[in-house]
C-alpha cells in the first residue's frame, strides 16, 4: 500500500467517524482517535525518519494535508453540533412575547362611596363646606340639643345603641349641626357625611348606615331656599327633569318639617316597581331649623334662620343604581362591587 493509499484510508475512516458522531461529547474522542499521539496519522509521521531524505518533504506534506483535512472535518462537525444544541436550548427556553400579560386586579370604590362623593361634590360646588363629627356621641348632642328631651316620643323614631349612661352611638348626623353651630358664626353652609347606628336589620335597614346632613344658617333663610337647593341637587344627582315634592312631616329640630320626595328617576313619574306605582320616591327629611335649636347654640333666632336636611347614602345609592336589597351593599361580594368600576 502506498503512503497515499494509507493516508486516503485514514482520512476516509475519519470522515466516517465524523459522519457517525452525533454528540458534542464524542468530538474529543474523535480528535484523540485520529489526531492523537497514538493515532495512525502520528504513527505515519513517526515512520517518516525511515524514508530516504529526499522523499521526506513530499511525504510530510501529504500527512500534514491529511491532518488539516481531518481537523477541518472535526471542527465543522463541532460547529454544527454546537449550533444544533443552541437551537434546542432556544426552543426549550422559548418565551412568547406576543402572549397577553396577566392583568393586575384593581379595586374600585364602593357604590356608597361613589354616591357620597358625588353628593358632596354637588354641595361643595354650591358653596357648602364639609364638616365631620364624632360617631360616639353624648345624649346631649344626639337628642337634647336637637329639641328631643329625655322622655320625648320622638326618641322612639330612633332606637339607640347605648354605650353607657348618656353615651351612645349617634343615631343620625344631625348632632354635627350643633357642633358646627357652636364652633362657627353664621353664615353657615355645611354638609356633614358620616356613619350612624340604629338597632334595625332588614332589606331596607342596616344597624350601620351613612347619612349626609345639611345645614344653612343666615339672615332671611326660608323654606323656599331649601326647596331651591334641593331641586338643584336632585337635578344634578339624577337628571334635569327630576321634580321635588315636599310633604308635611314632623321632626323636633325643624319647624315646619317636611319629607322630601323626588320624582322617580326610573319611570319619570308614571309609576313603576321602584316607586311602588306612586311616581315619587321619598329621599330625605328636612325643614326650617327650630328656633329653640338656634337658641341652644347661642344663635339669635330673631336675626337668623336656617334650614336643615338629612339623607341616607345607602338609600340614595339603592335608588340611583336600582339595588333592591340594602344588605347587598354590605356583603362585599366582588361580583357586585366590580360592576361599579
Ligand atoms: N335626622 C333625621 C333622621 O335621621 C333626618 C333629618 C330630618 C335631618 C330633618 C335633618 C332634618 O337635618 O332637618 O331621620
Amino acid at each position: 500500500m502506498t503512503l497515499q493509499e494509507k493516508i486516503d484510508a485514514i482520512v476516509a475512516a475519519a470522515a466516517d467517524g465524523v459522519g457517525a458522531c452525533g454528540e458534542l461529547s464524542q468530538i474529543s474522542d474523535l480528535k484523540v482517535k485520529f489526531l492523537g499521539k497514538s493515532g495512525e496519522l502520528t504513527a505515519l509521521l513517526r515512520g517518516m525518519k525511515e524514508l530516504p531524505a529526499e522523499e521526506r518533504p513530499a511525504a510530510g506534506k501529504l500527512v500534514n494535508e491529511a491532518r488539516d483535512k481531518i481537523n477541518a472535518l472535526i471542527d465543522e462537525k463541532f460547529a454544527s453540533l454546537q449550533a444544533r444544541k443552541e437551537q434546542e436550548r432556544l426552543k426549550s427556553e422559548s418565551l412568547d412575547v406576543t402572549l397577553k400579560g396577566r392583568a393586575v386586579a384593581r379595586g374600585s370604590l364602593h357604590p356608597c362611596t361613589l354616591v357620597k362623593e358625588e353628593i358632596l361634590s354637588i354641595f361643595t360646588s354650591l358653596g357648602f363646606s364639609v364638616a365631620h363629627g364624632p360617631e360616639v356621641e353624648t345624649d346631649y348632642y344626639n337628642f337634647r340639643q336637637l329639641n328631643i328631651p329625655k322622655d320625648h316620643p320622638a326618641r322612639d323614631m330612633q332606637d339607640t345603641f347605648y354605650l353607657g349612661n348618656d353615651i351612645l352611638l349617634r343615631t343620625h348626623t344631625s348632632p354635627v349641626q350643633a357642633h358646627v353651630m357652636e364652633e362657627n358664626k353664621p353664615p353657615i353652609r355645611v354638609v356633614c357625611p358620616g356613619k350612624v347606628y340604629r338597632p334595625d336589620d332588614d332589606a331596607t335597614h342596616s344597624p350601620m348606615f351613612q347619612q349626609i346632613e345639611g345645614l344653612v344658617i343666615d339672615e332671611n333663610i326660608t323654606l323656599c331656599d331649601l326647596k331651591g337647593i334641593l331641586e338643584c341637587f336632585a337635578k344634578e344627582l339624577f337628571d334635569k327633569n327630576t321634580k321635588v315634592r315636599f310633604r308635611p312631616s314632623y321632626f323636633p329640630f325643624t319647624e315646619p318639617s317636611v319629607e322630601v320626595d323626588l320624582s322617580c328617576s326610573v319611570c319619570h313619574g308614571k309609576g313603576c316597581r321602584i316607586c311602588k306605582g306612586t311616581g315619587w320616591i321619598e329621599v330625605l327629611g328636612a325643614g326650617v331649623v327650630n328656633p329653640r335649636v338656634l337658641e341652644m347654640s347661642n344663635i339669635d333666632p330673631e336675626k337668623y334662620s336656617g334650614f336643615a336636611f338629612g339623607m341616607g347614602i345607602e338609600r340614595i345609592a339603592m335608588i340611583k343604581y336600582g339595588i333592591p336589597d340594602m344588605r347587598i351593599l354590605f356583603e362585599n361580594d366582588v361580583r357586585f362591587l366590580r360592576r361599579f368600576k
